[in-house]
């Protein structure tokens, strides 16, 4: 497994393994890597003939008031992991390679990065799709897989891929869980025991309300009262938004039908954890 941290070096290595006919498999993330990520890369790892993950927290992503100081890393017990999942390259650039001036050159995804998520984390998608573009461009992957657990995440960046024509197909992956049905993320390690124990509630919310879906409710109000019902049990769980939306665009329904996604944003103290549910 080869590390990278120069874009030249990772540019002119992706070049090369193309022009040799190799399928290149391109797993993003920010590391402090768990079951989730994992399985994009053995889902990478199948599918390619060579599989390259990025780990970069990317200070462009976060909020002046956000975590990135205090984002959990973790460069070696990333690089055994990767190891461990078959992955050939781990290109890991500083801040300052990515970046070198104040970014002043954005990729924005008009519409869908100022609702839900976008609403509460201005420039946050704007972050999300500047260094995805960037990472496509260095890494030049055939196919890049993100998971389902960051759903608008996954529309933004399949609507930018679409708007800016660039030739790499998304794969989107479902939410890998713990055995209570929490989301596994990196951001779970703030969380103490009793915390820990509290941020079940978002997947037991998520669950009963697909529940009402299925049982024949159409009216969205209903599934988000029994959303936030749920969650009110849990003391010291404040809910920053439920939703059900359309799965395609994410518009907030009228009325329940066809594919829909249950969405849940909440804070636990100093962590803010979101979660999904789809409904087909
Ligand atoms: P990060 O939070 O590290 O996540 C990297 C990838 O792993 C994303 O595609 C995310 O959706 C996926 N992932 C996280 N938790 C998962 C889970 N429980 N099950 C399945 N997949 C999961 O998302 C980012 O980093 C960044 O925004 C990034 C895309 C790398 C751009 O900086």
């Amino acid at each position: 497994m080869q590390i990278i941290t120069s874009i030249t070096s990772m540019r002119s290595l992706a070049g090369s393994l193309r022009q040799e006919g190799k399928r290149i498999g391109f797993v993003p993330t920010m590391g402090f890597l768990h079951e989730g990520h994992l399985s994009l890369m053995r889902a990478a790892r199948q599918e390619n003939d060579i599989v390259v993950a990025s780990i970069f927290v990317n200070p462009a992503q976060f909020g002046p008031k956000e975590d990135l100081a205090r984002y959990p890393r973790d460069a070696e017990g990333d690089r055994k992991k990767c190891e461990s999942v078959g992955v050939d390259i781990i290109f890991t650039p500083s801040a300052e390679e990515m970046y070198p001036e104040k970014p002043g050159v954005f990729v924005t995804v008009e519409g869908l990065s100022d609702i839900l998520e976008g609403a509460i984390r201005p420039a946050h998608f704007r972050g999300v799709a500047t260094v995805v573009a960037k990472l496509f461009h260095i890494v030049q992957p055939h196919r890049a897989y993100f998971g389902r657990k960051d759903y608008q995440q996954c529309a933004v960046i399949k609507r930018m891929t679409k708007g800016l024509d660039l030739d790499v197909e998304v794969e989107v992956l479902p939410t890998m869980r713990e055995s209570d049905g929490l989301a596994m993320s990196s951001r779970n390690s703030y969380l103490d025991a009793a915390q820990r124990k509290k941020a079940a509630c978002l997947f037991r919310a998520l669950t009963a309300a697909e529940e009402l879906v299925w049982s024949g409710v159409r009216e969205p109000e209903r599934v988000k009262q029994r959303m936030r019902a749920v969650i009110a049990q849990e003391e010291g769980v404040e809910i920053d938004y439920v939703e059900a939306a359309d799965a395609d665009d994410l518009s907030p329904l009228a009325t329940i039908k066809g594919s829909i996604v249950l969405l849940v944003a909440v804070r636990i103290g100093a962590t803010r954890l979101i979660d999904n549910l789809l409904v087909v």
